[in-house]
């Protein structure tokens, strides 16, 4: 099928290239130039694991083009794709007006009837509100457009994997024949009839991902109700290691047990830091936003935000406990990505440790695998060392706000000689308490004996 991508942002192109892989033409577009040059120039403006390999096997293939001629690329696709951002307003409600420019681009450029899929995260109603826009800003041509809802659940750094072997694919619709299109982008996926560039020789096997059809209202629902509800996952977990620090238990034993319950299910029960990125933070803020407008209080999500909130609290006391004065003391920090495997910091917990540890006057360095590059245009002037040895070099105190892989495999006993004092606060619980105070660290987590 011909398919149009409007917004290469990560989902965007994790979606236009997975479905050139898996053999559909696509055509993608975005309105920031620069991001358009890199792209038409072969380069990849993000760090996602596998996507460089996927965009470029679909571009050999020839079934994969980027053009800045927006017509071009809404005229190009049977289905279009909508994967622009909708980023937060400041009462929380989501900025929808992406959207809308995309309905007036697509109702004014195309010149046949499409079928337009909002992949963006949208409030509820939002898919009702698209195709009242699409039909008034193409009145004038006369041209009758289907809408249809199909979220993403792409977890950054595994989205690549995520897209062509997904726990479900949803779509919201109204007509039959766009459940049947949807079917039909989706077919090669369904019937895991594609090459994978994610698992060499051959993928394990998976059972068929049911794809669920269902109004356009509840899927728009299903994505905010899913993600607000893996974020009130993360902050139980973090509220239970408050409470095992003051009674003494210990938070991975109390959480695995809980997840071994196939009604609870282990994952997003990591305590630690919080959670934060693009999607989480500001997913909940749409979702309790979506519900006071309706008359429906959310105090549970308004909860969740508020235990996140207080995680980078709890570890800048654990900081001031450790080393009493903050004022010039020299702290290393592993660790500004949001989470492992991405360069993304946006609503990043690091980086709001990094500013308040710099407001209380302490010299910070950092390192993050792939994410210095854009902490620097979010934090004030801070020293940033490839070398994560550099980092810990005469350090007061080193703390881990991001659990790489790395940063477990370094060598601690090198570290602990490195270290002004050897203080380390593992705010993601990444390493191992017993075996890091036999190596003679003064060692804090969370929710964990001994924090
Ligand atoms: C999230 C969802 O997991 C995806 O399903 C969804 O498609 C995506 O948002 C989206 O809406 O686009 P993502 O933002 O990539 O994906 O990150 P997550 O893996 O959900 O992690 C979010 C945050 O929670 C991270 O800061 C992570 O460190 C934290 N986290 C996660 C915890 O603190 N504890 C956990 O147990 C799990």
């Amino acid at each position: 099928m011909r398919i149009s991508v409007i917004g290469c942002g990560y989902v965007g192109l994790v979606t236009g290239g997975c479905l050139a892989e898996v053999g559909h033409e696509v055509v993608c577009t975005d309105n920031d130039p620069g991001r358009m040059a890199m792209l038409e120039g072969g380069r990849v403006p993000i760090y996602e694991p596998h996507l460089d390999a996927v965009l470029a096997a679909a571009r050999r293939a020839g079934r994969l083009t980027f053009t800045r001629h927006a017509g071009e690329a809404v005229r190009a696709g049977d289905a279009i794709f909508i994967c622009v951002g909708t980023p937060p307003r400041q009462t929380g409600e989501a900025d929808l007006s992406a959207i809308d420019n995309v309905a007036r681009l697509i109702a004014t450029e195309a010149r046949s009837p499409k079928l337009v899929i909002e992949k963006s995260t949208v409030p509820a109603q939002t898919g009702l509100q698209l195709k009242r826009a699409l039909a008034v800003y193409s009145r004038k041509n006369g041209l009758a457009f289907r809408v249809a809802s199909n979220p993403e659940f792409l977890r950054e750094g595994t989205a690549v994997e995520d897209f062509l072997h997904p726990d479900r694919i949803v779509v919201g619709v109204e007509e039959q024949s766009s459940e049947e299109q949807c079917r039909e982008i989706y077919r090669p996926i369904l019937e895991g009839l594609f090459h994978c560039p994610v698992h060499t020789p051959a993928c394990p096997p998976t059972p068929t991902p049911p794809m669920l059809v269902t109004t356009i209202a509840s899927s728009e629902l299903i994505k905010h109700a899913s993600n607000s509800f893996l974020a009130l996952k993360i902050s139980y977990a973090n509220v239970l290691a408050d409470l095992c620090e003051r009674l003494g238990a210990n938070v991975e034993e109390v959480t695995r047990a809980m997840g071994l319950d196939p009604r609870i299910g282990p994952q997003f029960l990591r305590a630690g830091l919080g959670f934060g990125g693009f999607c989480l933070p500001k997913d909940i803020q749409a979702f309790i936003w979506l519900a006071e407008s309706v008359g429906v209080d959310f105090g549970l999500l308004k909860e969740t935000e508020r235990v996140n909130r207080q995680r980078i609290e709890l570890l800048l006391e654990k900081v001031r406990r450790a080393l009493w004065v903050v004022k010039d003391k020299q702290v290393g920090v592993l660790g500004l990505a949001f989470k492992p495997n991405t360069d993304d910091v946006r609503f990043a917990p690091a980086i709001e440790v990094i500013n308040r540890l710099v407001a209380e006057g302490a010299q910070v360095r950092a390192c993050d695998p792939e994410a210095m590059e854009k902490a620097g245009a979010l934090l004030p002037p801070i020293a940033y060392h490839r070398d994560p040895y550099e980092v810990a070099k005469n350090a007061d105190a080193l703390l881990i706000t991001t659990e790489w892989e790395e940063f477990r495999r370094l060598d601690w006993e090198r570290i602990r000689d490195l270290m002004a004092r050897p203080l380390l606060l593992d705010a993601r619980n990444l390493l191992d308490p017993a075996q890091m105070k036999a190596l003679g660290f003064e060692y804090h987590s969370f929710g964990r004996p001994g924090c």
